[in-house]
């Protein structure tokens, strides 16, 4: 199976990477949180407000097992690795990779966010907590973890293809 997973905190970059991966694979892109709110007719600030975070966590986790049953390349959202199952999931996968941003990344690329719920009304110290409390969940759970702050998302799409020697003897 040719499975790509993309892994990483809010903002870093998934599902950019991800649609330009696939393109230049020509695997279909499937991102969990867009099929989760496709599949609901629901934006995710609505699941959570309205159903809870942890009927999200449940669509998450079945959303992300459906996705690899298929050859694909799939952008995760920032907290697929908390369950113990979805790590699981994740080691069964032949590709996944971690992509790492600095705080100061992610932190400008969140500001003035309104679309996800769990950073709303929090300072960048409590953002940056969460962060914390999961870097080791997002290293454990990766095959190669890629420094994405000094990369355009075309030279990240390079570095994994190399890594992984994907795409070669495509035309
Ligand atoms: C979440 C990340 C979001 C989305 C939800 C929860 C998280 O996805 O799944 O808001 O717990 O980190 P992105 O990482 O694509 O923003």
């Amino acid at each position: 199976m040719d499975q790509i997973v993309l892994t990483g905190f809010m903002g870093a970059g998934k599902s950019t990477v991800g649609k330009i991966l696939a393109d230049n694979l020509a695997l279909p892109f499937i991102d969990i949180d867009s099929e989760i709110q496709r599949e609901q007719g629901m934006l995710i600030t609505d699941i959570f407000a309205q159903l809870g975070e942890s009927k999200f966590r449940e669509l998450e986790h079945q959303t992300l097992l459906q996705a690899l049953q298929k050859n694909a390349v799939i952008a995760t959202g920032g907290g697929i690795i908390l369950s113990e199952t979805n790590q699981s999931a994740l080691k069964n996968a032949n590709h996944v990779i971690y992509l790492k941003t600095n705080p100061q990344t992610f932190l400008t690329r969140l500001s003035g966010d309104t679309s996800r719920p769990l950073i709303q009304e929090k300072s960048p110290q409590e953002i940056q907590a969460i962060f914390d409390s999961r870097t080791h969940l997002y290293e454990n759970t990766a095959h190669l973890i890629v420094e994405t702050d000094n990369l355009t998302p075309d030279q990240i799409v390079d570095k994994i293809k190399n890594h992984f020697q994907l795409g070669k003897g495509q035309s």
